[in-house]
C-alpha cells in the first residue's frame, strides 16, 4: 500500500474495466461516532416472534420467512403487520390474494389498523409506486414468488427473478432503512426457485412449520445476521390467529395415566428452551421373509438407525427379525442426539413390553459403543422435568445433577396429567452405558431369551 499514488491502487491492472472512486453516499465516521440506536431492534409485539428475532425487527434489515403453504404465514404477517402498525406505517403487499380476502382475515383475527396499508400487486415497479406513496417503516411482500418483475427472464416464480426481485427490495430496504419482511413458499419436495436460493441476499431467515393437521406452528432462525440462531417461537393457530404459546411444554407427551411399553419422555433442548416431549414405538415381529421395516417420523431417521443396531450388538436386543416404528408426539421434531437415550429405552421397552415409569425423564446421547455421552444443559432439563412434575431422570454419568436447593413444589402446568404430582427434586439416576440405562429404566436388562411373543 506505499508504492505509488492512490490512483494506482486501481490503475495498475492492464487489463479489464477502468474503476474510479466515487463520492461515498455516506463517510466513513470514527466508530465512536457511529449512532447504534439506528440498529436497534423494534419488537414486533408477537412475543414469540421477537424470541426468534433475538428481541424485534431491527430497522431496514430483510426477513424471509419461509414455509409451506398454508401453515400461516399470511395469517402471522397481517398480525405482527398490524401490532406494527401502532408505532409506523406498515404497507402490505398481497401477490397471491385479493385486498378483500385480506381484509377478512384482518377482520377475523383483529388486525385491522389505521397505519396498516394494503396493496394487492404483483409488479415490482408498481410494488414501488406504493412504497413512495405510502412511506411506511415496515414492508410485508407476501410472497416474493408472485411478484414479477420486468426486464428480467423467467416467470413470475422462478429461480432468477426471485433472486433479482428479492436484490432489488433488499437494495431498497437498506437506502431507504425500511424493514422488509418476505415471503417465501417453500414446497415439500425441496423448494423449487424456493428461499433456499435466497439466504445469503437477506439478513434474516425463519423458517415457519409445523404439521398442517395440528395447530402447532413453530418459527426458527435458520439465519440470522443480528442475534442468535438457537432460538424457537411456537404458536397455536387458532380460529382467531396466532396465539404464542410461551410454554410449550407438555404439549409433546401423551395423554395417557397408564403407562404403555414402548414410550419415554425425553427433554430436548430447543435452543435455550428446555421441552419436554415423548418417543413411541413399536416393535413386532417382521412378517414372513419381507426385510424388517423400519417407519421413523418425526426423529432422525439416521439416528434411530444407529441406535438400532446399538441396540443390537451392545445390549442383545434381537431386531434383525423385527419391524420397527418411532414416532414422536404431537408433530414435534427430535433430531438433537440427546433424544437417543429415550429412543433406545423406548425400544427396549417395547421389545420387553415393560412400561418406562411414567413420571421417568431421558436423556443423553449415544455412541457407536453403547456409552451414553454427555450433553449441554443438564440443569436446566432437569428442572424442567422437574416443573412438569416428572420425578425421576436418567442421564449421562458425569453430568453435574441439578439439586441446587430450588424450592419444592414448583409451578405445574394444569393440562399435565394429576399422575405427576410435584413434589420436590427428581431422583437422578446417572448411567454410562445402554446397558445400564436399560436396568435403571425398566427394573432389569432385557436380552432375547427374555422377550415375550
Ligand atoms: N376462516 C378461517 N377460519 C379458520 N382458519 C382459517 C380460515 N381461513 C384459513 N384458515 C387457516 O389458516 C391457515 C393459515 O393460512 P395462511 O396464513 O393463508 O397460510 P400461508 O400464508 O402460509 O399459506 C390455513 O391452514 C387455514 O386452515
Ligand atoms: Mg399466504
Amino acid at each position: 500500500m506505499t508504492e505509488g499514488p492512490a490512483g494506482d491502487l486501481v490503475g495498475r491492472a492492464r487489463s479489464g474495466p477502468q474503476l474510479r472512486a466515487a463520492e461515498p453516499a455516506n463517510p466513513a465516521l470514527p466508530i465512536g461516532r457511529v449512532d447504534a440506536a439506528a440498529a436497534q431492534t423494534q419488537p414486533t409485539g408477537l412475543d414469540e416472534l421477537d424470541r426468534v428475532l433475538g428481541g424485534g425487527l431491527v430497522p431496514g434489515a430483510v426477513v424471509l420467512l419461509a414455509g409451506e403453504p398454508g401453515v400461516g404465514k399470511s395469517t402471522l404477517l397481517l398480525a405482527a403487520g398490524a401490532r406494527a402498525a401502532a408505532s409506523g406505517r406498515v404497507l402490505y403487499v398481497t401477490g397471491e390474494e385479493s385486498a378483500a380476502q385480506v381484509r377478512l382475515r384482518a377482520d377475523r383475527i383483529g388486525a385491522v389498523s389505521d397505519s396498516l396499508y394494503l396493496a394487492a400487486e404483483t409488479d415490482l415497479a408498481a410494488v414501488l409506486g406504493h412504497i413512495q406513496a405510502v412511506d411506511p417503516t415496515l414492508l410485508i411482500v407476501d410472497s416474493v414468488q408472485t411478484i414479477s418483475m420486468a426486464g428480467v427472464d423467467g416467470v413470475p416464480g422462478g429461480v432468477t427473478q426471485v433472486r433479482e426481485i428479492t436484490a432489488a427490495l433488499t437494495a431498497l430496504a437498506k437506502r431507504r432503512t425500511l424493514t422488509t419482511v418476505l415471503v417465501g413458499h417453500v414446497t415439500k419436495d425441496g423448494s423449487v426457485a424456493g428461499p433456499r436460493t435466497l439466504e445469503h441476499l437477506v439478513d434474516v431467515v425463519l423458517t415457519f412449520d409445523g404439521d398442517p393437521r395440528g395447530q402447532l406452528r413453530m418459527v426458527r432462525a435458520l439465519k440470522n445476521r443480528f442475534g442468535p440462531t438457537d432460538e424457537f417461537g411456537c404458536f397455536e393457530l387458532a380460529e382467531d390467529g396466532m396465539a404464542g404459546l410461551p410454554d410449550p411444554s407438555g404439549l409433546f407427551l401423551s395423554e395417557r395415566h397408564d403407562p404403555v411399553p414402548g414410550t419415554c419422555v425425553t427433554v430436548t433442548l430447543e435452543g435455550r428452551r428446555p421441552l419436554l416431549a415423548e418417543v413411541q414405538t413399536l416393535v413386532c415381529p417382521t412378517a414372513g421373509e419381507l426385510p424388517p421395516r423400519r417407519v421413523v417420523s418425526g426423529l432422525d431417521s439416521a439416528r434411530v438407525g444407529m441406535m438400532l443396531a446399538v441396540l443390537q450388538r451392545r445390549a442383545d436386543l434381537q431386531l434383525g427379525k423385527r419391524d420397527v416404528y418411532a414416532a414422536s408426539v404431537g408433530g414435534v421434531r427430535l433430531t438433537e442426539p440427546s433424544v437417543d437415550l429415550a429412543v433406545g429405552l423406548a425400544v427396549a421397552s417395547a421389545m420387553a413390553d415393560i412400561s418406562v415409569p411414567l413420571d421417568l425423564v431421558a436423556f443423553g446421547e449415544v455412541g457407536l459403543a453403547g456409552e451414553i455421552r454427555r450433553v449441554a444443559g443438564v440443569q436446566r432439563r432437569i428442572a424442567e422435568a422437574e416443573r412438569l412434575g416428572f420425578r425421576r431422570a436418567i442421564i449421562p454419568a458425569g453430568s453435574v445433577p441439578a439439586h441446587d436447593g430450588r424450592p419444592a413444589g414448583v409451578r405445574r402446568l394444569a393440562d399435565v396429567r394429576a399422575v405427576r404430582q410435584a413434589a420436590g427434586p427428581l431422583e437422578v439416576t446417572a448411567v454410562s452405558d445402554m446397558r445400564a440405562a436399560i436396568v435403571a429404566a425398566l427394573g432389569r436388562s432385557v436380552s432375547d431369551a427374555d422377550v415375550p411373543g
